[in-house]
């Protein structure tokens, strides 16, 4: 699967986002090693704080199903992630976060998106 394809895959999961406060609806897909497709949405709640962004979704999604920290290649978003989304494709070891800001398509490695970041490595 390209990534371009991926990206597709998370433009259209998007119309299931819950997302009756912000009205802005947001798909990630996420591809394992072994080529499964993870896909997730923003869910929002009335008491706002509790939202769950759609990459965080998608990443508990593929936890639940067995996937681990390192099994992840790529995670296409439809928009750019979060300051604390950025924790998490970074915590689960993506290869590669694809996303779209601007209207450009944007490819990153967690590393780039957090620099140093706090990790697993800080807490021994
Ligand atoms: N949102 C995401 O789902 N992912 C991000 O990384 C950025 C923000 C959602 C959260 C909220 O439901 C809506 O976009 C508006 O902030």
């Amino acid at each position: 699967m390209t990534d371009d394809e991926l990206l597709a895959r998370a433009d259209a999961v998007a119309s299931r986002a819950y997302a009756p406060y912000s009205g802005f609806n947001v798909g990630c897909a996420v591809l394992t090693r072994d080529g499964t497709v993870v896909e997730g949405v923003n869910v929002e709640n009335a008491a706002y704080p509790l939202g769950v962004c759609a990459e965080r979704t998608a990443l508990s999604r593929a936890v639940a199903e067995g996937f681990r920290p390192g099994d992840f290649a790529v995670a296409a978003i439809t928009a750019a992630p979060c300051g604390g989304c950025r924790q998490w494709l970074h915590e689960m070891g993506v290869d590669r976060v694809v996303f779209r800001n601007g209207g450009r398509t944007v490819t990153m490695t967690p590393d780039e998106l957090l620099p140093e970041s706090f990790d697993s490595s800080d807490l021994t």
